[in-house]
């Protein structure tokens, strides 16, 4: 095989995305992963929620999330059409609710920010919510619909991307990279979420989420249609329902890098659930999951070519946003490889915005005891 113009290190639904948008576009591409999909797109929701998830201080996040989501439709669209096939995008909207009085309080502080901001989402009366989803429990106290806020599938949204790009052109390769000096390409781009720290030493941290997997009883349709995402008694939850009767319920979020799932977890994330729609208690229980977001220290995604080292790209640190910021990641990064010039949408996510980058290929932070490696990784 000639040289790849461009090697994409992890087949998730960035890696894919981009491997698709530059087949497309007449580049020869290869994608490295031993296990497509299998990263935290397996676990994840699938919630293209750039309202519900706009929060405080992450202005330019906001923005990139709010580009990516006017995105969706038109990607979804030639997704569909390309693979054949459909990944659930489901286009109800989002309720966002409050059980207490202090819950509502706390949910009504971030709907005020985000109107703020300009985004749409505006509070319903308890009459409207519940006409919008009477399987609300009576005592949830209040809510807002950002109807904007929209849902895919990821796990199917893998198989039509890994489709796709097939049919384009671009080839997987099975093979495990362990090193960036391994692969042979004009252009590589490493989209290996929280594998990208030990690949090039950007400040990518995993922050572990658990998730459960209910299911209607006959596997008919959940009792609700909107995603619905609730604070219960303080805890934060979202419950996610798709066609076939499954309804996704997520997610914690810690400071861990391990995948293991905890009674403690499942128990506040199904009280949560059962608080605010009942029925729920009545569904099967099929999975219990836990997967690593790709962190960062903003928040943000690191986007571009890495300082000191000609032809790497990177396209990683999506943390909890990977799914909706698919579409927009493939159109910048492709643009970038095709034409190499940065698109401005790009500036705030520069891999350079982190002091310290290293020019090799593992970051060294200097410990209590003086210089030391940062061990901690996805796998
Ligand atoms: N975007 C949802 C999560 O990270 O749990």
């Amino acid at each position: 095989m000639l040289t790849p113009d461009v090697a994409v290190v992890g087949a998730g639904p960035v890696g894919l995305a981009i491997a698709w948008r530059c087949a497309q576009r007449g580049l020869r591409v290869v994608v490295h992963d031993p296990a497509p999909g299998s990263g935290a797109s397996h676990v994840a929701a699938g919630m293209l929620a750039p309202v519900a998830e706009a929060y405080f201080g992450e202005p330019e996040l906001t923005g990139l999330l709010t580009e990516s989501a006017a995105r969706w439709p038109g990607f979804a669209a030639e997704l569909t059409a390309a693979a054949g096939r459909g990944f659930g995008h489901r286009t109800e909207g989002t309720l966002v609710v409050g059980l207490t009085g202090d819950d509502l309080a706390e949910a009504r502080r971030l709907w005020a920010y985000q109107q703020g901001l300009g985004l749409p989402i505006t509070p319903l009366r308890p009459s409207e919510l519940r006409d919008r989803e009477p399987a609300l429990a009576p005592r949830v106290r209040g809510g807002a619909v950002a109807p904007g806020d929209h849902q895919v599938d990821p796990r199917r949204l893998v198989t039509a991307l890994r489709t796709a790009a097939e049919r384009a052109g671009a080839t997987l390769l099975p093979g495990r990279v362990d090193r960036l000096t391994d692969v042979a390409a004009r252009v590589t781009v490493v989209a290996a979420g929280c594998g990208a720290a030990a690949l090039t030493g950007l400040p990518v941290r995993p922050v572990k989420g658990q998730v459960l997997r209910l299911r209607a009883p006959g596997r008919g349709a959940p009792g609700f249609r909107h995603v619905i995402r609730g604070y219960a008694d303080g805890e934060s939850v979202y419950l996610v329902p798709r066609d076939g009767g499954e309804v996704v319920v997520g997610a914690t979020v810690e400071e861990r890098a391990d995948t293991e799932v905890t009674a403690g977890a499942v128990l506040r994330l199904l009280r949560a659930a059962v608080d605010l729609v009942p029925e729920l208690a009545e569904y099967d229980l099929v999975e219990a999951t836990a997967g690593l977001r790709p962190g960062t220290p903003d928040n943000a995604p690191i986007l571009g070519a890495l300082p000191g080292r000609p032809g790497v790209l990177a396209a990683a640190g999506h943390h909890r946003h990977g799914i909706v910021l698919t579409p927009v990641t493939a159109d910048l990064i492709t643009e970038l490889i095709v034409t190499a010039e940065p698109d401005p949408l790009l500036a705030p996510f520069r891999p350079d915005r982190f002091p310290g980058l290293p020019v090799g290929g593992v970051r060294v932070v200097a410990g209590a005891g003086g210089a030391e490696m940062e061990e901690e990784t996805c796998d």
